[in-house]
């Protein structure tokens, strides 16, 4: 529970309308999107710390209240170009566009603003970090996309004997990038997933070469599911527009679905 003073210590409302942001745009396939995004991601990171100073709360370490959901990292914009190919039904390679897809770890949400944009009935993006919702449904709201956020920590679903939210639960796709950094992330975010996934959802999570991508394969295969990981050196972007960032030293794609008894 929340003392008062962590309350009085950590106010997400009055971070969010500290930090610094500015506008940036970034393109997949014919649409430009553009993104609020954190003006000065070191600015951020320290405003974030005294906003939790005193708080008496174990932050067990930086990441845990780093609002690194405020910048685009390589992995997910990789994963956005990767599913508009994917699903895009004017190329002859196709394929049906799933019904309901969820993004775990979402920051700023780019895949999932883009396969809502392609017109996917069910988009729900979630992460751990409030801001993160606030400054996705705030981008959503500005480009008329239609999509939900739900706050959710895999470290949370995973050791609550709550069910999980119901807006999390029965997806046709699960997608996530970029959520590889730190060593409790891989069995938490398999364990999660293995909480979340259907009989038949497909799990897609991109990396750019994170430390900890093998151990989460591993894990992911122990929960039961066939996972099927591929290496992409030259990455499948026709044209990610002038942000081009600096390509990943490898960029990873797992794709996984239960295996069948
Ligand atoms: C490096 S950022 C990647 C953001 C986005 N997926 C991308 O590729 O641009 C990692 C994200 O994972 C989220 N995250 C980390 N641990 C999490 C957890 N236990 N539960 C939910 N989200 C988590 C962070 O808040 C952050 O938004």
């Amino acid at each position: 529970m929340q003392t008062a003073r962590s309350q009085k210590a950590f106010d997400p409302a009055r971070l969010d309308a500290t930090l610094r942001r500015t506008f940036d745009c970034w393109h997949v396939g014919p649409w430009s999107f553009e993104l609020e995004i954190l003006a000065d991601i070191d600015a951020a990171v320290a405003e974030t710390f005294k906003s939790w100073r005193g708080d008496g709360r174990d932050v067990v370490h930086s990441t845990e209240v780093a609002p690194h959901f405020g910048v685009m990292w390589p992995a997910g914009l990789h994963l956005a170009w990767w599913l508009y190919e994917r699903f895009d039904q004017s190329l002859s390679s196709a394929e049906r566009p799933p019904a309901s897809v969820l993004e775990l770890g979402c920051g700023l949400g780019l895949p999932s603003l883009v396969l809502a944009k392609m017109g996917l009935p069910r988009v729900v993006a979630s992460d751990r970090h409030e801001l993160a919702g606030r400054m996705l449904q705030r981008n959503a709201r500005r480009m008329e996309i239609d999509l939900q956020f739900v706050p959710a920590d895999w470290r949370v679903l995973v050791d609550s004997d709550d069910p999980p939210h119901t807006h999390l639960l029965g997806h046709d796709l699960i997608i996530a990038s970029d959520v590889l950094y730190e060593p409790w992330q891989s069995g938490y975010l398999a364990a999660a997933i293995n909480k979340l996934a259907g009989s038949s959802t497909e799990v897609v999570v991109a990396d750019a070469g994170r430390r900890w991508f093998p151990q989460f394969v591993q894990a992911l295969d122990a929960c039961g599911f066939l996972c099927r990981s591929e290496e992409l050196s030259s990455l499948p972007l026709a044209n990610i527009g002038e942000r081009r960032p600096l390509p990943p030293p490898l960029f990873r794609l797992l794709r996984a679905t239960r295996r069948r008894p």
